[in-house]
């Protein structure tokens, strides 16, 4: 409870709710921001109703096809730990694991729709039912039931050995705690575990306040870590896993949890963690979006730094952002290689994608001289250096072979002295792309340079405002 008056009220209240200097302190803060988002009790009133209902709709349609089946909640809903105006309800419709897979993904995808009869089917391992209910969006998941994580035969099994294993271990403190901690890697934009954030699950936030003991103790321990990062609260010990946080699922000794957490997203994480410890505010809970930029705020960033940037534009591919994302980033890493290995420097990129999809290239270097340095060999390298220069020996286009230090060198032709003149090129089709991307390219694909590249306000302002005002 947080409110002014109480705050004035007394001395001791006051010594709670600030520091000496006057600024708000830590558990002041966590207590304003855990009264914007814990749900009230009408609003979990509703979730249960809808919840109920579903859950017996569901029953009903799966026994009577499969009279062995039966029907869980399980994920933030089920657990106590979603955020008010989260509307998101997750239910496992679970088989006897003598069914065959085949019937269990017939069944899963009847029961689905005649629960959610609005709803579509999407795929993760396999198919499931996603759609909206009373305001709600719903997952329809089907699995086998299994006595024993280990036995599972598709990843979304797992799923409910993770809600008891929470269940057990989370008390109406910790429920407080895993709030806190999803609301603040939502505000510095590292929660979620889809392809485009790279940040942190649900799951894994819950473990991480479970395994620290609290959203506080969490954020001491982040802010000290040093990747990588290895937690195993079951003590599995088996598995290495090559990635900056490791948390060995409990009920899997064979999956890390953090698997798709990027090592960006961990230092944000130490980043913030040690700014909120230091500096407690409210505003880090909070994901504001920036200002969109302006077309001559723009402009006054394209003087001063006095860069060459350049936009390859094309049409967004219509894929899910699970993939459209990771082939937007592999897309802009292989064009940024292929500038680079052209002796053209790129100084920032960013891939941005709404209607279009757009790679983003800051160069610092886009002009270079006629020719190009190629070394060879060091000459005692023998069979390889005789071949290098009876190779260039008699080629009257190049200058060389001669020698600087122990190696031949030749100066040659440079195919491309002009970044753009690459960019234009067919040769771009031969950097490292997504496959959807390169068929949008293959289609078609403008650029734009310098002060042209301001045509991209109308659809990216606040991607480029977060370009030209980087933060961590
Ligand atoms: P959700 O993505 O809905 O997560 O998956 P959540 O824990 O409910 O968190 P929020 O509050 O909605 O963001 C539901 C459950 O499915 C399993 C986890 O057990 C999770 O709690 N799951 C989900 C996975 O095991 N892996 C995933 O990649 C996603
Ligand atoms: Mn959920």
């Amino acid at each position: 409870m947080t409110d002014d008056t109480a705050r004035g009220e007394s001395n001791a209240d006051e010594a709670d709710d600030a520091s000496t200097d006057g600024e708000p302190t830590f558990e002041a803060v966590t207590r304003a921001v855990l009264a914007e988002i814990e749900p009230d009790e009408n609003e979990r009133a509703i979730l249960r109703a809808t919840a109920t209902t579903l859950l017996e709709r569901a029953a009903t349609a799966a026994t009577d096809r499969s009279p062995g089946a039966d029907v869980l909640q399980v994920g933030s809903s089920a657990r106590d730990t979603w955020i008010s105006g989260d509307r998101d309800i997750d239910i496992f419709v679970r088989f006897p694991p003598t069914i065959d897979r085949q019937t269990l993904e017939t069944y899963g995808l009847e029961v689905g729709h005649e629960t959610l009869p609005s709803g579509h089917e999407e795929y993760a391992e396999h198919p499931y039912v996603k759609g909206e209910y009373d305001g709600f969006d719903v997952d329809l998941v089907p699995c086998f039931r299994l006595e024993d994580a280990t036995d599972i035969r598709s990843a979304v099994d797992r799923t409910p050995f993770h809600n008891w294993y929470l269940e057990e271990r989370l008390d109406d403190d910790l429920v407080d705690d895993v709030r806190l901690a999803k609301q603040f890697l939502k505000g510095i934009g590292a929660y979620g575990s889809n392809l485009r954030t790279e940040g942190f699950s649900g799951y894994l936030t819950e473990l991480l306040v479970v395994e620290y003991g609290g959203f506080r103790s969490f954020l001491e321990a982040a802010a000290d870590w040093h990747p990588p990062v290895e937690l195993d609260p079951e003590d599995h010990g088996q598995a290495t896993f090559d990635d900056p946080l490791i948390v060995i699922d409990p009920t899997d000794p064979g999956r890390n949890v953090a698997a798709v957490c990027s090592a960006e997203n961990v230092a944000r994480v130490q980043h913030y963690a040690r700014e909120l410890l230091e500096a407690p505010n409210p505003g880090l809970f909070d994901a504001e979006p920036p200002e969109p930029l302006e077309v001559d705020a723009l402009e006054t960033h394209l003087e001063r730094r006095d860069t060459t940037p350049v936009a390859i534009r094309f049409d967004a591919p219509d894929v899910v952002d699970d993939q459209l994302y990771p082939q937007l980033r592999k897309s802009l890493e292989g064009v940024r290689r292929g500038l680079d290995d052209r002796g053209f420097e790129v100084f920032r990129a960013e891939s941005f994608a709404d209607e279009t999809g757009v790679l983003y290239l800051e160069l610092a270097v886009t002009e270079r001289p006629a020719i190009e340095r190629h070394e060879g060999p060091p000459v005692h390298v023998r069979t390889h250096a005789e071949g290098f220069f009876d190779a260039y020996t008699n080629d009257d286009t190049v200058y060389g072979p001669f020698l600087d230090g122990d190696r031949y060198v030749v100066e040659r032709e440079r195919d491309y002295r002009s970044a753009i003149a690459f960019l234009e090129s067919d040769d771009l089709f031969g950097v490292s792309l997504g496959a959807h991307v390169e068929t949008a390219l293959e289609e078609r694909y403008d650029i734009l340079v310098d002060d042209e590249v301001t045509a991209l306000l109308e659809e990216f302002p606040r991607a480029l405002a977060r370009f030209y005002d980087p933060t961590p």
